[in-house]
C-alpha cells in the first residue's frame, strides 16, 4: 500500500478487460491503490503498470473466481496487501454462458459455470470482505449485474437467473451492512461497447454482408434500445464513481439501470 495520500484501498474483480478495466483506472485516477483480479495475468499485469502511471498502487490477483479455493486465497492476499482494510469493492467479473440454447438443450456443467461466476463469487466476495468493512464502519461496494437480471429473455436463462440473483445479495447485503454505514449497490447495464461486443458486432457485419453500422442498428433495434445506441464504458464507470463518491453516501440496495431504457418498455 502506498503510505501517502491514497484516497484508500479498491478492489476490482474482472479488471483484465471491458468494463472492470476502466472502472480500475478511474479508481486510480480518483486516488485509490487498486487491487486487480482475473485470470489474464499479463492483461491484469498491464493493468497495474497504467495504475502505476497514475500514481497509485496495484496489486495483481491471479484467479478463476468459479473456484473457491483459488478466489479465497486472492482475497487473503487481498487484506496483507491492504492492512485488512477495504474501502471500495467492485464484483465486476461476469460471463454471459452460452447465449442462445433453451431450457432443455442446455448442460448443468454450463449453467453450473455462469452462476458460478456471476452469483457465487460475488457472495465469496462479500462473505470475505464485507465483515471487515462493517467492522471499519465504511465501505461501498458495487456489483455489475445486468438488465437481463431486471427482465428474462429467452436463450439466456442462466445468464438472467445468476445476475436476478445478484440483486438479491445486494438488497441482502445492503441491509445487513446498512447499520455499520456501508453501501452495497447494484448496476444493471444493457450492451457496452466495450472491445468483445464491438468485435461481436463487426464478425455479425460481416457474416451479413452489411456495413458495421448497419449491424449495430439492426442490434439495437432487435434489443429494443430507445435511445439508440448501446452504453460505452464510461457511462458504466461514471455510475460507479458517483456511488463510491460523495454522493453516493445514503444510496444502498438500489439498482442502476443504464442500457438506453430497454427495459422501460
Ligand atoms: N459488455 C456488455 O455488453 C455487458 C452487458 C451487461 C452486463 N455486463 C456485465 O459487466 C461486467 C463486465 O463485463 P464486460 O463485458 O465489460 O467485460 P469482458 O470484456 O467480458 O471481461 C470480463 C471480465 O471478467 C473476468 N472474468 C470472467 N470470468 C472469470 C472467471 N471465471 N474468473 C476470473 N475472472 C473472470 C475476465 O477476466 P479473465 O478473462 O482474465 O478471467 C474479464 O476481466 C460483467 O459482469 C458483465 O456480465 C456486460
Amino acid at each position: 500500500m502506498s503510505a501517502q495520500n491514497a484516497a484508500g484501498a479498491a478492489f476490482v474483480t474482472g479488471a483484465s478487460a471491458g468494463t472492470g478495466r476502466e472502472i480500475a483506472l478511474a479508481l486510480a485516477s480518483a486516488g485509490y491503490d487498486v487491487a486487480v483480479l482475473g485470470r489474464r495475468t499479463e492483461a491484469l499485469e498491464a493493468l497495474a503498470q497504467d495504475i502505476g502511471k497514475l500514481g497509485r498502487k496495484a496489486l495483481v490477483l491471479t484467479a478463476d473466481v468459479r473456484e473457491a479455493t483459488e478466489l479465497e486465497g486472492a482475497l487473503d492476499k487481498l487484506l496483507v496487501w491492504s492492512d485488512g482494510a477495504i474501502d471500495v469493492v467492485v464484483n465486476a467479473a461476469g460471463t454471459t454462458g452460452p447465449l442462445s440454447p433453451h431450457i432443455g438443450d442446455f448442460t448443468l456443467a454450463d449453467f453450473d459455470s455462469t452462476v458460478a461466476t456471476n452469483l457465487r463469487a460475488p457472495f465469496i466476495v462479500l462473505n470475505r470482505l464485507l465483515p471487515v468493512m462493517r467492522k471499519a464502519g465504511n465501505g461501498r461496494i458495487v456489483n455489475i449485474g445486468g438488465n437481463h437480471g431486471m427482465r428474462g429473455r429467452a436463450g439466456r436463462s442462466s445468464y438472467s437467473a445468476s445476475k436476478w440473483g445478484l440483486r438479491g445479495l445486494t438488497r441482502s447485503a445492503a441491509l445487513e451492512a446498512g447499520p455499520d454505514g456501508v453501501t452495497v449497490n447494484y448496476i444493471a447495464p444493457g450492451p457496452i461497447a466495450i472491445p468483445r461486443m464491438k468485435a461481436n458486432w463487426k464478425a455479425q457485419a460481416e457474416a451479413g454482408g452489411v456495413s458495421e453500422e448497419e449491424a449495430l442498428r439492426a442490434y439495437v433495434a432487435n434489443m429494443g434500445i430507445p435511445l439508440g445506441k448501446p452504453s460505452e464504458a464510461e457511462d458504466i464507470v461514471a455510475m460507479v464513481m458517483y456511488l463510491v463518491g460523495p454522493g453516493g453516501r445514503n444510496i444502498t440496495g438500489q439498482e442502476l439501470v443504464i442500457d438506453g431504457g430497454a427495459t422501460v418498455l
